[in-house]
Formats: structure tokens, C-alpha cells, sequence
């Protein structure tokens, strides 16, 4: 008998076919589903990179430590009778920024901060340090519960990253730090073995060139208040903030404003502090600034050219400076 199809055969065929098409369509969006939650978590990049848990994961990092010790002759001012002490710089950690490309095996900012308290962790068994500073672009908001259960004291100044609302939160964390004259500001400085640290705001928000002025900068007079902290009584000063001063004063972006880093390179000229610390650029840098020593940190979280992240250690001893430099590969 020959093969025949009636209208029912057709309507079943149809069915079917239907059936079909809705099973391939669910599996193909199931599958992009997948893919593109891949490269949003730390825990799918472990299961993409095959590695089972985050130990493994952190063992796989290779920790380069790059040492150097300036003399106190070559410092532009220092304390001969300084009690030892030591101290470590984070740079731009952006704590809430996802992972990134090229620093996929550290996970997320957040973890890549984690990662750095664990080192200053193990640091603390010898002549460990003593605080943590953060030189901005700190996204607080992603890390307060892990800088709370930290016990080492942190203090910190904004970035350009930290918006008004970001400043009141800095304020509100770290409220022994951000006063003046017993006002809240955002700039501060503090007293640790007779070493004055002077943290300055000189970032505005979405603004890539500092300025030691500003609407978002509160209260208006911190100049006149940086040049009044560098002539106090001690001998030893550190400045630490977001955005580096120009050396030679020329009007550049991701640098302090021309006219404020003119003021701040005479002012160093004048007043001699013993070294400076700045965040900012994601290139690690030593310069000169009017015969100090200024240090551009190395983001903790990513870093132009793909440089490696890190952090920095500082050593004050009776004969100098030990800088060690903790890179993270
Ligand atoms: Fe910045």
C-alpha cells in the first residue's frame, strides 16, 4: 500500500516540529546565559581556569618584593632621633570594580585588597607595620566590613573617585582623622613617634588634575593650612595624597593644576619634608619634587601598561628610609 498523508498526519507532523524548535531555542538561551555571567564573578573565572578553591587560586600569585634603603643624607628632611617604626601605602584600590582584564587570576578589586591585607598580615610577625595609609580611590563602601575586622589602624584621603556623598562616608568611617581645629575636613594630619603625617585632599570629583581648592573640597583654606602643618615643630613630615604635584610646575592632566603645584613645590622647597606619597596615575614612579622624595604608589587594583599590582612598605630606621616595594604576579 502506498504511503498516504491526511490532514491528522499533517497537524501531528506540525506539532512535533514545534516541540523541536522550542527545545533548541531553550538550550541555545540557557547557553548565553552562561557565557555572559562568566566573566562577572570570581567564582566563575575558578571554574573557568579549572583551579578549585581560592586558596589554590592565591597560590598560584607570585609575591616579588623589590627593596631599597635611601640614607637619611639623601633625604630632604629627616629626624636623627627618630623611635623606628614602619607603615604600608595602598594606592587606588577601587574596591568595587568587577575583575578585570589582564588581572583575572587576582578575582575581584575586592579581593585584590583582601589580598594585600593577608600580606601585611604576614609582614606583622617581624617589625611589621604599624597603619595602613590609602592615597585614594578607595570606593570604601566595598570594603568597610573588611578594614573594620582589620586591626591595624587605616587612614585614608579621597580620590577623584569619591563624590560628595563618598567624602561625608570617609568622614563618618574615620572620625578621628578628618578634622581640623577640631571641625570636619577633608584634610587632616596626625602624630605617629613624633612623625607628622599630612594627608591633603587635592582631588576633585570626576576631575583627573588636582587642586587644592574646590567646592568639593571642605573647608576652603587648605593651603593656608598645608603651609602652617609643614612648619610645625617636628623635624620629620610625610605628605600623602591622591594627586601627584608636577615637578616642574607645567600645566599637565593627571597631574596637581600648574598654579597649585607651582605653590606646592616652592612650599616643599621651604618647609623640607622628609618624603611624599601619591596615588593617582596607575604607574608606579620615584621623582625628585624640589630635592624630595616623591612616590607615585602603584595601583593595588590594575595599572596602565598592564604593570603589576601592588603595594608599598615603609620602614623609618635611625640611619634612613627602607622602601620595599610587594608586587603581586
Ligand atoms: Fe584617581
Amino acid at each position: 500500500m502506498p504511503l498516504r498523508f491526511n490532514k491528522d498526519h499533517y497537524i501531528k507532523a506540525r506539532i512535533v516540529l514545534l516541540f523541536l524548535m522550542l527545545g533548541i531555542c531553550g538550550i541555545s538561551i540557557s547557553g548565553c546565559c552562561c557565557a555572559n555571567s562568566k566573566v562577572e564573578t570570581t567564582e566563575n573565572l575558578i571554574g573557568k581556569t579549572g583551579v578549585e578553591t581560592t586558596e589554590n587560586l592565591i597560590s598560584e600569585i607570585e609575591v616579588e618584593i623589590r627593596e631599597n634603603f635611601i640614607p637619611k643624607a639623601e633625604l630632604l628632611g629627616y629626624d636623627d632621633n627618630i623611635e623606628p617604626f614602619s607603615f604600608v601605602v595602598i594606592s587606588d584600590p577601587h574596591s568595587s570594580e568587577s575583575v578585570r582584564k589582564g588581572y583575572e587570576k587576582f578575582g575581584t578589586a575586592r579581593d585584590k585588597f583582601k589580598l594585600c591585607l593577608e600580606e601585611i598580615n604576614k609582614m606583622k610577625k617581624n617589625d611589621g607595620p604599624e597603619f595602613i595609609l590609602i592615597t585614594g580611590d578607595i570606593h570604601l563602601w566595598a570594603i568597610k566590613d573588611i578594614i573594620s575586622d582589620f586591626d591595624l589602624p587605616v587612614h585614608v584621603v579621597a580620590g577623584n573617585h569619591e563624590k560628595k556623598e563618598h567624602r561625608k562616608e570617609l568622614r563618618d568611617f574615620f572620625p578621628n582623622d578628618f578634622k581640623k581645629n577640631g571641625a570636619e575636613s577633608d584634610y587632616y594630619s596626625f602624630l605617629h613617634n613624633n612623625v607628622r603625617f599630612i594627608g591633603i585632599c587635592d582631588a576633585a570629583p570626576s576631575e583627573h588634575v588636582g587642586h587644592l581648592s574646590s567646592e568639593t573640597i571642605r573647608p576652603f583654606g587648605q593651603s593656608e593650612w598645608l603651609e602652617a602643618e609643614l612648619k610645625k615643630e617636628e623635624k620629620a613630615k610625610v605628605i600623602f595624597g591622591h594627586v601627584p604635584p608636577e615637578p616642574n610646575g607645567e600645566d599637565k592632566n593627571m597631574w596637581l593644576s600648574r598654579n597649585d603645584s607651582l605653590f606646592f613645590n616652592d612650599l616643599i622647597e621651604r618647609t623640607r619634608p622628609a618624603m611624599m606619597f601619591f596615588g593617582h596615575q596607575h604607574i608606579p614612579k620615584k621623582l625628585k619634587v624640589s630635592g624630595c622624595d616623591m612616590y607615585v604608589v602603584r595601583s593595588s587594583s590594575w595599572n596602565f601598561h598592564d604593570l603589576p599590582i601592588g603595594f608599598m612598605f615603609v620602614s623609618f630606621q635611625k640611619k634612613g628610609v627602607l622602601i620595599k616595594e610587594i608586587i603581586f604576579k
